[in-house]
C-alpha cells in the first residue's frame, strides 16, 4: 500500500465527547492539519463493557474513519486503547495508529518525583491494567488505580464544578492508595481533564495532576507527515445525538461545534 497523502485528515475517535480534550491538544500542536473526529455516542460508555465488545466497537469506528480516508488514526479513548490498540495497529497497518496510554504514562512518570502514581480511569482500563504495565515499565514504583464511572456521567452532563462533583471526586480519591501517599494523579480517561481543578482543590498543591492529551498530541505531531496546505478544518461525526454532542462537546473542545454528521456504524 502507498503512503497516505499528507493532505488527508487525521482520524480521531472516542466513545463519545471526552476525546475532544485530545482533539483540542492535537489541533493546538498541529494547527495546519485537518481532522475528522468520530464520537461513538450510540454505544457510550465503553468503560463498563467487556474487552471483547470494546474491541469490536473500536474496530468498527476505526474502519469507518479509514474508509473515509485518513493519514493517521488517534484512539482518543483510554478504554479502547487498553482493550484494542494491538488489534487496531494490526488491522490497519501500515496506517500509523496512536493510543493514549503510553503518552499518559510518559506524562505521569515525568511528573512523579517519588514514583507513586494514582490513576482514575474507567472499569475497563483498570481491569486491563494497561497503566500499571506502562508506568512500572517507566520506573514508577507503585501504581494505584480506581474506576470512576460516575465521573464519565458527570462529564457527559457538562458538569465539571460544584458541590456534587467535589463530593464524587473526593469519594473516589479517598483511600485510592490505602495508607500510602501518592505524588501524582493521572487522569486516565479522556473525560477527566475537565475535573482537573476540582482534583487540585481536593488533593492540594503537593500532588501533580496529569492527563494524556498534550503528550499524545506531541507524540502524534512528532511522527505525522505535515499537511502543506493552509485550509485546516475539522469534521465532526457522531453515532447518535448530534444536538447533545454539539452542546456538551463545545464545552470539552473549548469552542463552538458548528455541525455534526450522524453516521451509522
Ligand atoms: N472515553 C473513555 C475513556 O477514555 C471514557 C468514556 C467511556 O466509558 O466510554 O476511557
Amino acid at each position: 500500500m502507498n503512503a497516505p497523502s499528507t493532505d488527508l485528515p487525521i482520524g480521531v475517535f472516542d466513545s463519545g465527547i471526552g476525546g475532544l480534550t485530545v482533539l483540542r491538544a492535537l489541533r493546538a500542536a498541529m494547527p495546519r492539519e485537518s481532522f475528522v473526529y468520530l464520537g461513538d455516542t450510540a454505544r457510550l460508555p465503553y468503560g463498563t463493557k467487556s474487552a471483547d465488545t470494546v474491541r469490536r466497537y473500536a474496530l468498527r469506528a476505526a474502519s469507518h474513519l479509514v474508509e473515509r480516508g485518513i493519514k493517521a488514526l488517534v484512539v482518543a479513548c483510554n478504554t479502547a486503547t487498553a482493550a484494542a490498540l494491538p488489534q487496531l495497529v494490526e488491522a490497519f497497518a501500515p496506517l500509523p495508529v496512536h493510543g493514549v496510554i503510553s503518552p499518559g504514562a510518559d506524562a505521569a512518570s515525568a511528573a512523579s518525583i517519588g514514583g507513586v502514581v494514582a490513576v482514575l480511569a474507567t472499569e475497563g482500563t483498570v481491569r486491563e491494567r494497561a497503566y500499571h504495565g506502562a508506568l512500572l515499565h517507566r520506573g514508577v514504583h507503585r501504581v494505584f488505580a480506581r474506576p470512576a464511572p460516575l465521573l464519565v456521567t458527570l462529564a457527559e452532563e457538562g458538569r465539571a464544578q460544584g458541590a456534587l462533583v467535589q463530593h464524587v471526586v473526593r469519594d473516589y480519591l479517598e483511600g485510592i492508595s490505602g495508607d500510602q501517599a501518592f505524588d501524582t494523579l493521572l487522569l486516565g480517561c479522556t473525560h477527566f481533564p475537565v475535573f482537573r481543578s476540582v482534583c487540585a482543590e481536593v488533593l492540594g498543591a503537593e500532588v501533580a495532576i496529569v492527563d494524556s492529551a498534550s503528550t499524545t498530541a506531541s507524540a502524534v505531531a512528532a511522527v505525522t507527515p505535515r499537511c502543506l496546505g493552509d485550509r485546516a478544518h475539522t469534521h465532526f461525526l457522531a453515532t447518535d445525538g448530534g444536538d447533545r454532542f454539539r452542546r456538551v462537546g463545545s464545552f470539552f473542545l473549548g469552542e463552538t461545534i458548528p455541525e455534526v454528521e450522524i453516521v451509522d456504524l
